[in-house]
């Protein structure tokens, strides 16, 4: 086992509220250890670059309580090609860099896995807002982004009640409902709508709006993940059928930002801390994850097959509650 001598720590694909405590938590770790620790901006398109920096442990102080990410992120199409990897792989040997920790989601997962067949050991944190890594039960900045739907809606349901009106709400995931699941439930949404599970908008939606007014509920929040489709198409679907005065909110980028909670602070800071043990131990291609309670790791190749199931129980609890 050659010994870990300097390593990079990068934040690649859509940022997420907690990144930073991560960083931290790597840079730190890495110091204690004896162990250089380079800050590579803008993800992979920094590695390609050469967009590095030495980190000290007072470059990461003020930032745990921060969102966004002090590396910059970035997509990097030309990371996918031949060229662009022997770019990366070459600034890594410039550097002295013989370790790399990848603060993102599934698609930085496949670079870091690129990286670590080339020789460079990589270990990738999963940070997205979605929570949709199938290798662990959360991701960093999941809570975050919980919450921030969560108090949005909450004031979209003032205004709801005030008019008498329905507000479909679109929160985030292109492909993923778990952030759609989890704050309809603690916003008490009439229904949810998810990519992962099909649905009859008559049935699902409009018989549910139906029912509720004639029990005495009086306005209808019903939250929809982004990949589902369009909102507004849904609000005014809404008002056809059932007469309720409806409207449509994007919520958007606003999700992705704001102040970490204590769980994604705590979360990425044990997995911050995780992740350089295991390059000092000489592991490559792993995967930090929370299992079960614990933090734990995984073989980035097999977590990239694995399916993430849809927790269609909660789902289902979720509508029974919502009547
Ligand atoms: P996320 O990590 O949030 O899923 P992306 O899918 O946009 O975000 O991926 C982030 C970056 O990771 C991409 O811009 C690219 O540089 C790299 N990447 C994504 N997919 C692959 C792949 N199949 N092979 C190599 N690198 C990839
Ligand atoms: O993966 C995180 C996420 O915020 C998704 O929920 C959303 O669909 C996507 O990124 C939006 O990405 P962009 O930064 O390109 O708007």
């Amino acid at each position: 086992m050659s010994k870990v001598t300097a390593i990079g720590v990068l934040t690649s694909g859509g940022d997420a509220p907690g990144m930073n405590a991560a960083v931290r938590a790597v840079v730190r770790t890495a110091i204690s250890m004896g162990i250089k620790c380079y800050g590579i901006r803008r993800g992979y398109n920094g590695l390609i670059e050469g967009d590095a920096f030495e980190m000290s442990v007072r470059d990461v102080s003020d930032i745990i309580q921060r969102g966004g990410t002090l590396l910059y992120t970035a997509r990097s199409p030309l990371f996918k090609t031949e060229e662009g990897i022997n770019m990366a792989v070459n600034t890594c040997h410039n550097l002295g860099i013989n370790g790399i920790v990848v603060i993102g989601g599934d698609g930085s997962f496949r670079g870091a896995m690129d990286l670590s067949k080339r020789g460079i050991p990589c270990i990738g944190i999963p940070g997205t807002i979605d929570n949709d890594i199938s290798s662990t039960d959360y991701t960093i900045g999941f809570d975050t982004a919980m919450n921030t739907a969560m108090d949005m809606v909450d004031k979209l349901r003032d205004t709801a009640q005030s008019h008498e009106r329905c507000s479909v709400v679109e929160v985030m995931g292109r492909h993923a409902g778990w952030l759609a699941l989890e704050s309809g439930i603690a916003v008490g949404a009439t229904a949810i709508l998810v990519p992962e599970v099909q649905f009859d908008i008559d049935r699902d939606v409009i018989a549910k709006i139906n029912a509720t007014q004639h029990s005495g509920k009086k306005n209808f929040i019903i939250v929809v993940a982004e990949g589902v489709g369009s909102v507004e198409k849904i609000a005014k679907y809404v008002e056809e059928k059932t007469g309720i005065e409806s409207r449509a909110t994007i919520l958007g980028h606003v999700q992705r930002g704001g102040s970490p909670t204590v769980r994604d602070r705590e979360m990425a800071s044990s997995m911050g801390y995780y992740a350089v043990k295991l390059l000092s131990e000489g592991a490559s291609n792993r995967v930090v994850c929370y299992r079960n309670g614990k933090i734990t790791d995984a073989d980035i190749f097999e977590a990239l097959n694995m399916k993430k199931p849809f927790d269609i129980a909660k789902y289902e609890m979720a509508n029974i509650i919502s009547i």
